[in-house]
């Protein structure tokens, strides 16, 4: 009896922040942008010319109590419930919190968080010209030698919406497609780390 396997699947999550929380995480962020509008720069070590803070005012931070909850509160339940991770993993911390600000036409090349454990974003401002998010297939490099590159299942896209969280192993390779609303595209991201 022929059997197919699919051993090594990999989880991405994404869920919606209680509405309430996510009021007051956007209108602290949008604050934030306001008041560090100077401070937000293209970071030398990105391609893509999105504005962020990531590099230039790491003291300036964007991290409240309310956005480390639901961070944190998300994290676990993307632990407890993709059966991705080792269920041993603890001392979760939240290493990098930062912003990003696309203006029209701006991207974000491709890349990965290698180093940490999760990554993510949460969508604060944007809608369905914004661009999105690509996650690009790790079997690639079977797909090329299949002559399939380019294929089918090459990228996945999340289409963000206000409020989305989204998780993902911070190993998997990914961009942003270019904004093609005529509104900035706002969210901020972060990276997870643990020890065992
Ligand atoms: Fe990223």
């Amino acid at each position: 009896m022929s059997k197919i396997i699919n051993p090594f699947r990999i989880s991405i999550y994404t869920n919606y922040v209680n509405e309430s929380y996510f009021n007051s995480i956007k209108s602290e962020v949008l604050h934030f942008i306001k008041k560090n509008k100077d401070s937000l720069i293209k970071s030398p070590n990105w391609i893509g010319d999105t504005l962020t803070n990531i590099d230039s005012c790491k003291s300036k931070t964007i991290n409240t109590p309310l956005l480390s909850k639901v961070i944190k509160t998300e994290v676990e339940n993307y632990i407890k419930t993709s059966s991705s991770f080792n269920p041993l993993i603890k001392n979760l911390s939240l290493e990098d919190l930062w912003v990003n600000v696309a203006k029209p036409n701006q991207y974000q090349e491709t890349h990965d968080h290698t180093g940490s454990l999760i990554s993510g974003t949460l969508y604060i401002d944007v809608n369905n010209q914004s661009g999105s998010f690509q996650f690009l297939n790790p079997l690639n490099s079977e797909f090329a030698l299949q002559g399939l590159k380019g294929g089918i299942n090459y990228v996945h896209n999340i289409n963000p919406s206000n409020g989305m969280i989204l998780l993902f192993p911070s190993w998997m390779q990914h961009r942003v497609l270019p904004n093609k609303s005529t509104k900035d595209r706002i969210s901020i991201s972060f990276n997870i780390t643990s020890k065992f």
